[in-house]
């Protein structure tokens, strides 16, 4: 319930007839301007759905042309515009961070499908042995899949980095009911494009798929604190050099090239190859099934350089011709490899 805005039934500063007068009236106009300040910020999360970029949201031209029009104000009231000015600009700026969480959340929540993967479908995409599991790994894109949970439970040295990060797990698990049943028909109307031997059926698709989250979302609050999930977006990595071992993308680079330039997946897979030495992809198809048109072009100026880069074939096939993972890393010689090499 709002605060009532009417001042006209208060006293004028010059009938009131003690401190007592003036302070009650002084304390319904800071109520009065508190309750403003409310209705104002209503405005701003309703700003949020208009905005397309980080930078619309703080829209710098409007802001220094605001604080003209204030000071202008101010001294139509005969107040010290600089005083005025300085009250704006802390609020604006405090308005604009609300605002760009407004729009961070809008923009994640519409835009992402978490959708998770097991921890034996991670082990086969990127034919990780024994040896691989215990390097220290980092998964770009990780969303609400298992592999964190049980490999960290298991002992080993795993990082998650995802932009859903930054939600709590009841938030995630919202999200993934609301996009479950979806998912579910539209793999149920395109059953022809997957190979169902592992996977026997939509049934034990949507079983293995919501076991694999259900463990993602047990352990993701205490991962959070451990420093095991970590929010972002690629193609930027808040990571030291060489900081892991092997770094891995399981349906997010090449999946999403219709989504995702050519110069973002090579921007990425290089912040990749700077915190780890080794860098695997899987799948190597688009969303329609077909060879990703970025292959070339990231192989190619990867390779000149210097890095190995192997194309290798995996023990995991569930959409049907992806069964190769994108493997590079640090040729031992520097050598040139220029394009990809068939490791089948
Ligand atoms: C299809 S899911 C794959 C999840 C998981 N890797 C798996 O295979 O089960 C794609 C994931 O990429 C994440 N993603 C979207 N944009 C990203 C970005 N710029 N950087 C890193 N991850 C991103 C999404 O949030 C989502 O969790």
């Amino acid at each position: 319930m709002q605060y009532p805005l009417n001042l006209d039934k208060h006293l004028e500063p010059e009938v009131c007839s003690g401190m007592d007068d003036i302070r009650r009236e002084i304390d319904h106009i800071d109520r009065t301007i508190v309750s403003l300040i409310g209705r104002r910020a209503e405005y701003v999360v309703a700003a949020a759905k208009f905005k397309t970029s980080e930078t619309s949201v703080r829209a710098p031209e409007r802001f220094a042309t605001m604080l003209v029009q204030r000071r202008e104000w101010a001294v139509a009231e005969w107040l010290n515009p600089d005083v005025i000015e300085k009250l704006y600009r802390d609020l604006v700026q405090y308005f604009i961070s609300e605002e760009l969480q407004h729009w961070k959340k809008g923009f994640s929540l519409d835009k992402v499908v978490p959708w998770g993967r097991s921890y034996e479908e991670y082990v086969n995409m990127f034919n990780l042995s024994d040896a691989d599991l215990r390097q220290r790994i980092l998964g770009c894109g990780d969303g609400p899949a298992e592999f964190n949970a049980r490999l960290s439970a298991h002992g080993g040295h795993i990082v998650s980095f995802d932009p859903i990060y930054e939600f709590d797990a009841s938030q995630i698990q919202s999200r993934i009911s609301e996009i479950y049943q979806t998912v579910m028909d539209q793999m149920g109307r395109n059953q022809s494009d997957y190979v169902w031997d592992v996977i026997s059926s939509i049934e034990d698709l949507g079983r293995i798929r919501m076991s694999a989250m259900n463990a993602f979302l047990m352990d993701f609050e205490t991962g959070k604190r451990d420093g095991r999930y970590i929010s972002g977006e690629l193609p930027l990595l808040p990571f030291a050099k060489e900081q892991f071992d092997i770094a891995l993308s399981s349906h997010f680079l090449f999946l999403y090239s219709a989504h995702l330039s050519a110069e973002f997946h090579l921007q990425a897979l290089e912040e990749m190859l700077r915190v780890a030495r080794e860098v695997r992809v899987f799948p190597l198809l688009t969303l329609d099934g077909k060879r990703s048109p970025h292959l070339d072009f990231v192989t190619e100026h990867l390779g000149k350089q210097g890095f190995s880069i192997t194309v290798r074939r995996v023990p995991y096939e569930f959409q049907r011709g992806g069964n190769e993972m994108l493997h590079i890393e640090r040729s031992p010689n520097g050598h040139l490899v220029g394009h990809a090499q068939k490791d089948a």
